[in-house]
């Protein structure tokens, strides 16, 4: 399973970058919001995402026709070679992902949550495909087994046929809130697993680690006074 960093924050996604394992970003409205940008600052800011990260970027457009969202995505597709068009999975956002797959512009369709609107989004060309899991969870229901369904739904069939020639879809485990939640979505098969940067670091994290660590110091600064 492959790690995004869900944020549009530079110093998080630099950071992340230095750890090694960072292979892309997703954003969202909410998330360029959060870093306090203007509007017209947006593609640069995009832009500048792309530069840092090694991996596909994915920017939403948000718009909701199909014309404004091939035009968004076009707009978004020109401003580096690793971004990918972030469209919600609407009737009007799986119109613009066929034309915008028909135009080798890669698609995350996202706000997905159950199996019929994965599988038409593979149908209409998704390279990626964003099942949310916390927001599940949020209103009482089991984020993990909805993101297990889609997982299953989509391996019993080939995509090949649908999408940019020669690359299939993948699943981004979004809303993803805990190591909890990346656990069981690595064992789940998911493809990639796009995690906030406070989650991330919780990853990496174990107290067992920090014990063993200490342990280990205490013991070496005796052999330096012994
Ligand atoms: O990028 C979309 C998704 O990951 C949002 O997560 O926590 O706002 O449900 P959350």
């Amino acid at each position: 399973m492959k790690f995004f960093l869900d944020t549009a924050d530079l110093a998080e996604i630099e950071e992340a970058a230095s750890w090694g394992v960072l292979a892309g970003v997703t954003t969202n409205p909410t998330l360029y919001a959060r870093t306090g940008g203007k509007l017209a600052d947006f593609h640069n800011h995009i832009k500048r995402i792309c530069e840092i990260v090694d991996g596909p970027v994915s920017a939403e457009s948000v718009a909701m026709t199909r014309e404004e969202i091939i035009r968004d995505g076009r707009e978004l597709a020109a401003l580096a070679p690793n971004v990918v068009v972030k469209v919600p999975t609407m009737i009007e956002g799986l119109a613009a992902t066929k034309q915008l797959a028909s135009e080798g512009i890669p698609v995350n369709m996202t706000l997905c949550f159950t199996v019929p609107q994965a599988i038409m989004a593979a149908r209409a060309g998704a390279r990626y495909i964003s099942p949310f899991v916390g927001r599940f969870d949020d209103i009482a229901e089991d984020g993990l087994a909805q993101l297990a369904d889609v997982i299953a739904a989509l391996g019993n069939y080939d995509f090949s046929d649908a999408g940019v020639a020669g690359e299939s879809v993948e699943v981004i485990a979004a809303s993803v809130r805990s190591p909890h939640h990346v656990a069981q979505a690595a064992l789940m098969g998911a493809d990639i697993a796009t995690v906030p940067f406070a989650t991330l670091k919780k990853c990496v994290q174990h107290p067992l680690t920090d014990r063993g660590l200490d342990s280990f110091m205490k013991d070496w600064e005796k052999v330096q006074n012994a």
